[in-house]
């Protein structure tokens, strides 16, 4: 498949960063559309990269920016959704997904790359995250008979410097006096490296064959949340004691913290008042999400590890690490 010039949606994020990167490097030009240009010139430094602003629920914007593209990736998804009945997420992960294939058959594109996350299921996940992601999968696949090659990602939880997973705990961590409880302590992730995550799209991006496959990806290891927090404090160098929280508790928390961020100036001034409580967030939405571990049965599992990156840029912020940098400095 000859493919020039890509669309990235959500380009500007942490996957899409690293997926532009890497068609910048194979000298495929990128057209990104954000809503705040203005906060991503450090990617206009890449050969080849355009970042336009546009509200991509826009149609006719959205039609006019992919005038020229020979294919399209759709990254742009939300984890956490300030109404309490899923309407944000079905209107990101299915309302506009809809609209974007309507945009790429008006503009006679015939490769599009979607992502999803693992276990999306528009029928049976317990959380609508996962069901609005299911659904937008779906409607999406539907055209990969109408002339329109789709392949659909389904990541674990992706690690890599700027991530808001291992970053988010840290931040947590950090702020949280020696005892620090742990919601959904049992339940499990298959980390994947980001880069992995761009490998993988880039290569299946050009190869007909992958029209109409939804793709799995996991890290090569499994852990517990609990060995998740564990692993982070290690790498922190700091000593904290860890407490499972029973899972009536991870729910009221989950609630309490709906309610805080639902009425207005309460989430603005507790992220004030209380540190670490914009980094705590945890949703009843998660908490359901968290309820399937984020596991694969058969997938496309990547080679990298949690121990082989993460300590390359949580170790920067290891106490011991800052120290010894600083002595054999002065
Ligand atoms: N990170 C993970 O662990 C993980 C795991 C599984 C699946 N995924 C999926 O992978 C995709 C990329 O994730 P990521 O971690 O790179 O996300 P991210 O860093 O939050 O980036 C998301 C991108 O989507 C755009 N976006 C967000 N909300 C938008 C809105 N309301 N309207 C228009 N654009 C919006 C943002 O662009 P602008 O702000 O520039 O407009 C941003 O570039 C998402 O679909 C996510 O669900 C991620």
């Amino acid at each position: 498949m000859n493919i020039n010039k890509v669309c990235v949606l959500g380009g500007t994020g942490f996957v899409g960063s690293a997926i532009v990167s890497k068609l910048a490097a194979m000298g495929i030009k990128t057209r990104l559309i954000s809503r705040h240009p203005e906060r991503h010139r450090d990617l206009l430094v890449l050969p080849n990269v355009e970042v336009v602003e546009a509200d991509v629920n826009d149609f006719n914007r959205l039609s006019y920016y992919l005038h020229n593209i020979d294919a399209v990736i759709n990254l742009i998804g939300i984890l956490n959704d300030n109404t309490l009945d899923g309407a944000g997420f079905r209107r990101m992960h299915i309302d506009f997904p809809k609209l974007l294939v309507q945009a790429c058959q008006k503009n006679n594109i015939k490769r599009l790359v979607h992502m999803s996350a693992l276990h999306a299921d528009a029928g049976t996940a317990p959380s609508h995250y996962l069901r609005s992601k299911g659904e937008g999968e779906n409607h999406l696949h539907i055209y990969s008979d109408k002339g329109i090659q789709i392949t659909t990602f389904r990541p674990s939880v992706i690690f890599g410097p700027n991530d808001d997973f291992f970053n988010r705990f840290a931040k947590l961590l950090k702020v949280t006096p020696l005892i620090c409880p742990v919601p959904r302590a049992n339940s499990r992730f298959a980390p994947v490296f980001v880069g992995d995550v761009a490998d993988s799209i880039v290569k299946h991006l050009t190869d007909p064959n992958s029209n109409g496959l939804r793709i799995d990806l996991c890290g090569p290891h499994t852990y517990s949340m609990m060995e998740i927090m564990q692993y982070t404090a290690s790498v922190l160098g700091i000593k904290r004691k860890f407490i499972a929280l029973p899972d009536r508790l991870s729910r009221l928390m989950a609630h309490m913290s709906d309610i805080a961020n639902s009425i207005p100036l309460i989430s603005p001034a507790m992220n004030m008042l209380i540190p670490g409580f914009k980094e705590a967030r945890f949703s009843i939405d998660n908490y359901r999400s968290l309820l399937v571990d984020s596991v694969c049965d058969d997938a496309e599992t990547q080679k990298t590890a949690i121990e082989d990156i993460v300590p390359q840029y949580l170790g920067e912020q290891n106490s011991q690490h800052r120290y010894d940098k600083f002595r054999s400095g002065a």
